[in-house]
């Protein structure tokens, strides 16, 4: 009986993700082999410091100094780009591997955000995959999910909770009942959240991945540029207060939705029904929607970031290649993908939810009924709680369904106003 080669993978980056992939190898060594008919095999490793435990026996495998050595080592078959960051060694590496002939599986969504594009083309074009499961969701198979399991359908919309720090961080908020700096500085603490937390808490780690996903969805190319970005550092507890008194949550979703004008891509808080699959979905859990026109909605949950999530969905990628399974990166040749027509958030239709800080005295209301009224913006329900005459009161309400312009003009005119006395917080209410 032949025996089938093995796969021979050389990782670069031992850190959270490539020390999780390293341990499920070395734990499900059998199983894999039993599901592609070969060994999986790692032949050599790359990360900074050479003396450091990774927890594997790694006395057996080759050492490099340098990622982009490593990249183009006879002995491998396949580059596990696991080292992150858009541009720099990680970028020069998947680079030099897809030259050298080797498929690559990466879980960098800033590489692929800002290079997408052209990485998918050199790969495809050297008869190789470039894989990237990892990069979106962590453990959650979204890109198999939608690029195979969906192939059939016209994807009308794909949006979802893409980075697991700020969902800890809302939830933690509202079951606390603190604030976001206080809740931040304990996610820091405990490792939920990076020490420089601007990627997650400003939305850039979600716009990396929606960027990607839009891509798969639609079959469009990588434009991160035109992602509309929007963090969480505004969120205040009085408006996790006000959305669960309305029946919502708050989430940071990214949502990418073909509309009229092309494709809307965004990220930034939303207001969801609490009982919605988003709204359900607490604490470090990610969770995709994808509504395909002959499928409908198809929902899933589950971990978004750590060791075993993230492994699992390398290796997922690793066994597709040991299988000899072939896909386009984004479900669409790389020369075909379209270039991505950006439709504008200010196209947005839909509902919102607007607090403000004002002096509590007569005529206050009326002055800003009036001016969304000129605006042609319209009140849904309004909320005042108690009187202070002459302090500081907050006056919430939310709106029938109006366009974004519309209601960036009314802001601007009631944040004008003598008595209001604080920018507007204006968060978009999402139904769907
Ligand atoms: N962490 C997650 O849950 C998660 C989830 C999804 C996707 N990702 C993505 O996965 C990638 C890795 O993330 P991570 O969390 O595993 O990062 P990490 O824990 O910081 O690990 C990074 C690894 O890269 C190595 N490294 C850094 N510079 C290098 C260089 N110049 N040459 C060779 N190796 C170098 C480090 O070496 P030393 O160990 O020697 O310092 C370390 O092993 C990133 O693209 C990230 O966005 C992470």
């Amino acid at each position: 009986m032949s025996v089938a080669k093995p796969l021979r993978i050389g990782i670069a980056g031992l850190g959270t993700v490539g020390g999780g992939v390293l341990k499920l190898l070395a734990s499900h060594g059998e199983l894999l082999t039993q599901r592609t008919g070969r060994t999986l095999q790692v032949t050599a490793v790359s990360a900074r410091d050479a003396s450091r435990d990774r927890g594997v026996d790694l006395s057996s495998v080759r050492w490099y100094q340098d990622a982009a050595a490593l990249a183009v080592d006879p002995e491998i078959d396949v580059f596990v780009e696991l080292i992150g960051g858009s541009d720099g060694i990680a970028k020069r590496a998947v680079e030099a591997a897809i030259a050298a002939g080797k498929h690559v599986v990466t879980a960098n969504k800033a590489l692929l955000a800002h290079h997408g594009a052209a990485l998918a083309g050199a790969a495809e074009s050297a008869g190789l995959t470039l894989a990237f499961e990892a990069a979106v969701a962590g453990g959650i198979p979204a890109i198999k999910g939608l690029r195979e399991g969906l192939a059939g359908n016209n994807i009308r919309e794909v949006h979802g909770i893409l980075n697991g720090t700020c969902n800890y961080i809302l939830t933690e908020m509202r079951t606390t009942g603190r604030d976001f700096a206080d809740v931040l500085a304990d996610a820091q603490r405990l490792g939920y959240a990076e020490a420089d937390p601007s990627f997650d808490i400003d939305g850039v780690d979600a716009a990396h991945k929606l960027a990607v996903l839009t891509a798969v969805a639609f079959g469009t190319q990588v434009d991160f540029k035109s992602v509309h970005v929007e963090g969480i550092r505004h969120i205040s507890a009085l408006d996790i207060n006000y959305a669960q008194e309305l029946g919502y949550r708050i989430r940071l979703l990214g949502i990418a939705r073909r509309t009229e004008a092309g494709i809307e891509q965004r990220v930034h808080p939303c207001m969801v029904p609490t009982n919605s699959p988003i709204g359900a979905t607490d604490g470090v859990f990610n969770a995709v929607v994808a509504d395909g026109d002959f499928v409908d909605k198809v929902v899933l949950v589950g971990r978004g970031a750590g060791a075993g999530p993230t492994a699992s969905a390398v290796v997922a990628d690793l066994v597709d290649i040991a299988r000899g399974r072939v896909t386009p990166t984004f479900g669409v040749p790389a020369e075909k993908l379209a270039p991505l027509v950006p439709s504008p958030i200010s196209r947005r239709q839909g509902r919102y939810y607007v607090r403000l800080m004002v002096v509590d005295r007569p005529g206050v209301i009326a002055d800003i009924a009036a001016t969304l009224r000129d605006q042609h913006v319209s009140m849904e329900a309004f909320l005042q709680r108690g009187r202070s005459p002459g302090e500081a009161v907050p006056v919430v309400w939310t709106t029938h369904e109006t366009d974004e312009a519309a209601m960036q003009s009314a802001l601007a005119a009631i944040g004008a106003l003598d008595a209001v006395l604080e920018p507007p917080r204006m968060i978009r209410i999402e139904d769907f």
